[in-house]
């Protein structure tokens, strides 16, 4: 099947409050440089939040890591997880259809979703309250024909079953998910034949279904509100030696399963992890943050302008024989450091990287030449390369004009829709 972005997309994308912190805080999980592995996360959470994918939300996230934005595009537009259409605005149901639950009946509950929905998949109902798709195996075979509506499985369906389900959703109720034909979960329609003294400690529902239920969140948009900050570390010092690791806080605090999508944890099969695609493969990569910090000690408390320290990057990396370092200022100037994010391709972590190691204005990165570009790619630490490959020097060359690129009109538009 075709993936591909939507004809219509939104001028523009932000996080709520809520979501954007706990997008910054899921960055936190990862170890320095390694901020891309939090990508299917973040695009999930803008998801909950939106109901689907939009080209700005692909590129908002992507920028918050720092990647480029075909790199977010790639994840997107791979997992079918991800919607890149708009959605019913009460559910988009995913029917399963796949040997199990095409031989159990999963052409009746397609044929339930054109007859009520819509005749193709993906699109809107006549209401707006519903879209409909067909999805392969989502690991809930044993109870086929199947599917997800929102969050959640609803299992062991019927037409009829399925009607009453979209029904109940119309009307603005959440269906109970789990079995719809009276089983607890997998077992045997005819009850249990074996291990039957487990039957007496056991919940209300079965796992999963009890924890969809307590959360209550299966058809609901999520504006960061509902679900508690998974990351109490935020903000400390982590993998410091008299304190847990973030990775041993962050196992100690999450819950059995986590209502973040990435956690997964309700649903039986989460969809697999991405390759690491931001990772540097550079095994001596440094922490960023601590290299610049370095580098700012060593350069001279006065005077505005020091070349930037080659032999300290060598000493800490061992990549920086590549180029002429260029000049770099001890602090800002006085009218204040420029935001060089609104250059394509630099994040938050890569202005403190860059602020860091003297570069704070637009002119400074528009003088670099091709052999101080070529030594600042070597250096910016799990980001090699970025300079060149997003052009900077051009991109900075306009803003120190004070003209606009493409990219600085629509950065400046999400910071004016977040504030
Ligand atoms: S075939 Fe439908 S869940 Fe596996």
């Amino acid at each position: 099947m075709l993936r591909r972005l939507h004809h219509e997309q939104p001028d523009a994308f932000a996080f709520t409050p809520d979501n954007q912190k706990w997008a910054e805080a899921q960055l936190t999980k990862f170890p320095e440089g390694r901020q891309a592995s939090a990508i299917i996360p973040l695009l999930w959470r803008a998801q909950e939040q939106e109901g689907w994918l939009s080209r700005p939300a692909i590129e908002h996230v992507s920028d918050m890591l720092g990647l480029a934005h075909i790199r977010g595009l790639e994840v997107a537009t791979f997992y079918f997880m991800f919607q890149l259409q708009p959605v019913g605005s009460v559910a988009n149901i995913q029917i399963c259809g796949t040997t199990t639950c095409m031989i159990c009946g999963a052409e009746d509950l397609v044929g339930v979703c054109k007859e009520l929905i819509a005749a193709r998949p993906h699109q809107l109902s006549d209401d707006g309250k519903f879209t409909w798709e067909e999805v392969e195996c989502l690991g809930a075979c044993a109870n086929a024909p199947m599917a997800q509506i929102g969050k959640d499985y609803y299992e062991d369906l019927t037409a009829d079953k399925l009607r009453q389900l979209i029904s109940d959703l119309g009307a603005g109720k959440v269906p109970v998910p789990g079995p719809q034909n009276g089983r607890y979960s997998s077992e045997p329609e005819k009850g249990l034949t074996s291990l039957t003294e487990h039957e007496s400690g056991r919940t209300q529902y079965n796992a999963s279904v009890q924890l969809a239920t307590d959360i209550g969140d299966t058809v609901k948009r999520i504006d960061g509100t509902e679900v508690p900050l998974l990351t109490p570390w935020q903000g400390k010092a982590a993998n410091v030696s008299d304190e847990p690791s973030a990775a041993a806080q962050r196992d100690d605090m999450m819950p059995p399963s986590g209502p973040d999508g990435a956690q997964g944890g309700r649903r039986k099969t989460d969809a697999p992890a991405p390759r690491d695609v931001g990772a540097s493969s550079d095994k001596h990569a440094e922490v960023p943050g601590e290299a610049p910090a370095a580098k700012a000690a060593a350069r001279p408390k006065s005077g505005a302008v020091a070349p930037a320290q080659e032999n300290d990057v060598k000493a800490e990396s061992g990549t920086a024989d590549a180029g002429t370092p260029p000049e770099t200022l001890t602090s800002a100037r006085d009218t204040g450091a420029d935001d060089l994010k609104l250059i394509k391709g630099v994040g938050p972590k890569l202005e403190t990287m860059l602020n860091g190691m003297g570069f704070y204005h637009y002119d400074q990165i528009a003088g670099w030449s091709a052999e101080e570009v070529a030594w600042v790619d070597q250096n910016l630490q799990g980001f090699k390369g970025r300079v060149s490959r997003d052009n900077w020097v051009d991109q900075a060359g306009k803003l120190a004009r004070g003209e606009a690129t493409e990219f600085s009109e629509r950065a400046k538009k999400d910071k004016r829709n977040k504030e």
